[in-house]
């Protein structure tokens, strides 16, 4: 019968069968997938596993840092944490379209990867890598059978390692095939993973690149971080965040007036995304109550200098899309 033990206790033999002695090199992302897919080689092969964890800066408040408490600190996983803020804001420096934008995230994900797999694989020990494992799951793979135009091609293409260059080939693991996103998350709690990080919204592969409108900056990515946490922050204490499917703040370069004391103050609007889907192909915008909205946007103003005005994003899917770009 299908229990999460009964599952888990099947694929860490058949992990274990499959990779026998080797090394395994894994992208973590600190989303559910590819935390499960940590979690389960773990418990498999333990020290054979070693993570990759590229910050590239547009990750969300202290995000990084709870990525490396759950697995490095607490379960004892070896991580490799790859600061890659400035490698990133580099590469996306003067660029503003979001489809170009993209695209540089993924190549520069790529080009870090690799140059931390080639570390890797060379290891200091002797003993090179011959698997990549990855979190793809069973709709992932339904995904990629399907059309190669638009964006659903575009989704996971980041997370999942495709693209790696020649010298860098390994042969795959990816345990969570055949499983439903509902399934993994049982797999993630059984094996005793924070709730918080099995039960949280999706988070998309160029993070904050593409909730930033425009060119990235430092600047922008560090505001709309507090911004963004405060929002989280009061979704949680409210009990709304598990009723949303998807929340967020937005950064737009745009500057409005406000008053503080006896002064003007010219500063940026910050927007406020929620919204209720179950399939992330239509979505309704969340009736969030208007009292939790007051208490988001007064905190964001108060607490954030850089901040002059609050609005909250009334539009459905379609005809608009969940994300800003
Ligand atoms: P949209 O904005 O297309 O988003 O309505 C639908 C879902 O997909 C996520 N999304 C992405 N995920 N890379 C990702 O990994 C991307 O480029 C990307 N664009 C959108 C979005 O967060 C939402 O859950």
């Amino acid at each position: 019968s299908w229990t999460p033990d009964n599952i888990i206790d099947m694929r860490v033999e058949q992990l274990k069968q499959q990779i026998g002695d080797k090394q395994v090199l894994l992208g973590l992302s600190g989303g559910v997938d590819s935390s499960v897919v940590a979690a389960l080689l773990h418990k498999a092969i333990g020290d054979q596993l070693t993570c990759v964890f590229v910050d590239n800066g547009l990750l969300r408040l202290h995000e990084g840092d709870q990525v490396m408490q759950v697995f490095a600190e607490n379960m004892g996983v070896k991580v490799i944490r790859v600061d890659a803020e400035d490698r990133f804001l580099t590469a996306l420096a003067g660029e503003a379209d979001p489809e170009a934008k993209r695209k540089i995230i993924g190549k520069t994900f790529i080009d870090v990867f690799a140059d931390a797999a080639r570390d890797v694989s060379q290891g200091s020990d002797g003993k090179p890598v011959e698997f990549l494992a990855q979190g793809t799951i069973y709709p992932d793979v339904i995904e990629s059978a399907k059309s190669h135009q638009g964006k659903a091609h575009v989704i996971k293409s980041h997370h999942n390692v495709g693209g790696l260059p020649d010298d860098l080939q390994f042969e795959l693991v990816e345990p969570l095939r055949d499983l439903f996103k509902d399934e993994v998350r049982k797999l993630g709690i059984a094996l005793g993973l924070p709730h918080k990080m099995i039960y949280r919204h999706p988070f998309p592969g160029p993070g904050l690149g593409v909730r930033i409108l425009g060119e990235v900056k430092k600047e922008y990515a560090d505001i709309l971080r507090q911004a963004d946490a405060i929002f989280m922050q009061e979704l949680e204490r409210s009990g709304w965040y598990e009723k949303t499917a998807q929340a967020f703040a937005v950064f737009t370069p745009v500057k409005s007036v406000g008053v503080v004391g006896d002064g003007r103050r010219y500063a940026w609007v910050i927007a406020l995304r929620a919204v209720e889907t179950i399939d992330f192909m239509t979505a309704r915008f969340a009736h969030l109550p208007y009292e939790l909205i007051e208490t988001v946007s007064n905190r964001i103003m108060n607490e954030i200098a850089e901040v002059s005005r609050v609005t909250y994003d009334v539009s459905s899917k379609p005809p608009a899309t969940i994300e800003w770009e």
